[in-house]
């Protein structure tokens, strides 16, 4: 496909900014997208073209399904030939928000969409932005994190302008984003039971009010062993890794400083709490005090410490509950599943 760099144009989060989004996305191009989660790389869901180059500016995999964002619940049967009533309840309670289910898809979505499943992710985003650029585009847009393949998910306009500029037409700027990890990602086994492949902002705990089972997928925590089958294909691929190397430590405060301060590698830092890191010998960054910052505040955490010439990272481990458990989900990938107990 063609492609030379291309100029990117930063747009703001107004009626005329979303207006030239929208046009740009009916065109066939790709526009970086605001989301409460994650920025988004956004195009036309059922244009096969406008799909191939968002696959192209991220360097995905060809076999890594997008997920399709909506803007109200009529979008939804046109998309997908089955929808079970947990998800009809689930979306009553957590739609605009952090939640992608999958359903079996129409034909209308493009083979190149689904990753050639015959399955599809479906989420109403929450960000005021996004619902506004999918009404104004008027077709139901497909988005991947906007980050190029393997690295960290952008979670300000900045990082899509670092990640993105030269590669898709514009970016809207929606400011930072409030939840700061992807998405969850649940399927249906049955009538009363979710799979979480992807854990987020809607947590197990939230799930488990509207349904009686919510199973945590093995790969969540574990890595894939050589040949295991896998129910989403991103759980296949490095992830979230910043060029430091990434080692997760598990443990108390004060072995992880002892365990930290006699390591002699060259250009060390320290990912820990806020109110942390007096006792350590190294550099220290923090990245929040509760899970909720810690989500908010991990990606870009990550990114900055590239910026500031890490060679490796020793991170405090948060405890995998509640929306933490999106966060380890995503340290240990980041760590390569390099996990310590100090
Ligand atoms: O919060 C989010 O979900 C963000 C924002 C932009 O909405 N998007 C996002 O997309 O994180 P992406 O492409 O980076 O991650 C989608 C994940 C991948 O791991 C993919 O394998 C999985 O969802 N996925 C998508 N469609 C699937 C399907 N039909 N079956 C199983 N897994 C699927
Ligand atoms: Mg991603």
């Amino acid at each position: 496909m063609r492609r030379e760099k291309m100029e990117t144009i930063l747009l703001s989060a107004d009626a005329a900014g979303l207006e030239q989004a929208a046009a740009w996305i009916k065109n066939g191009e790709v526009v970086g997208m605001p989301t409460e989660t994650v920025y988004g790389l956004a195009a036309d869901a059922c244009n096969p073209e406008a799909v191939a180059r968002v696959f192209a500016a991220k360097g995905r995999p060809a076999d890594n399904p997008l997920i399709v964002h909506i803007a109200d619940m009529a979008m939804l049967p046109e998309l997908v030939s089955e929808i079970p009533e947990l998800a009809l309840t689930l979306a009553e309670k957590f739609w605009p928000g952090p939640l992608t289910m999958i359903f079996k898809k129409k034909d209308c979505i493009p083979s190149i969409t689904s990753g050639g499943l015959d399955t599809v992710g479906i989420r109403m985003p929450s960000h005021p932005a996004a619902l506004e650029l999918i009404r104004r585009a008027g077709v139901p847009i497909a988005a991947p994190s906007g980050n190029v393949s393997g690295y960290p998910s952008p979670t300000s306009v900045q990082h899509m302008v670092r990640d993105m500029t030269g590669k898709i037409a514009a970016i809207v700027d929606g400011g930072e984003c409030s939840v700061g990890v992807e998405s969850t990602v649940i399927c249906f086994e049955n009538e009363d039971t979710v799979r979480i492949l992807r854990p987020g902002g809607v947590t197990r705990e939230m799930l488990l009010t509207a349904a009686r089972h919510a199973v945590i997928d093995p790969a969540i925590l574990h890595e894939l062993q050589e040949g295991q089958a896998v129910r989403s294909p991103g759980m296949k691929y490095q992830h979230y890794s910043p060029r430091a190397r990434v080692i997760l430590a598990e443990g108390d405060y004060d072995r992880f400083c002892s365990y930290v301060n006699a390591q002699e590698e060259e250009d060390i830092f320290a990912l820990v709490f806020d109110g942390e890191g007096e006792a350590l010998s190294v550099p220290v960054m923090t990245y929040g005090r509760d899970e909720q910052e810690q989500a908010r505040q991990l990606f870009a955490s990550l990114r900055e410490l590239d910026d500031r010439g890490a060679g490796c990272v020793y991170v405090r481990a948060p405890k995998p509950e509640g929306v933490g458990l999106a966060v380890y989900n995503r340290l240990i990938r980041a760590a390569g599943f390099e996990v310590i107990q100090v």
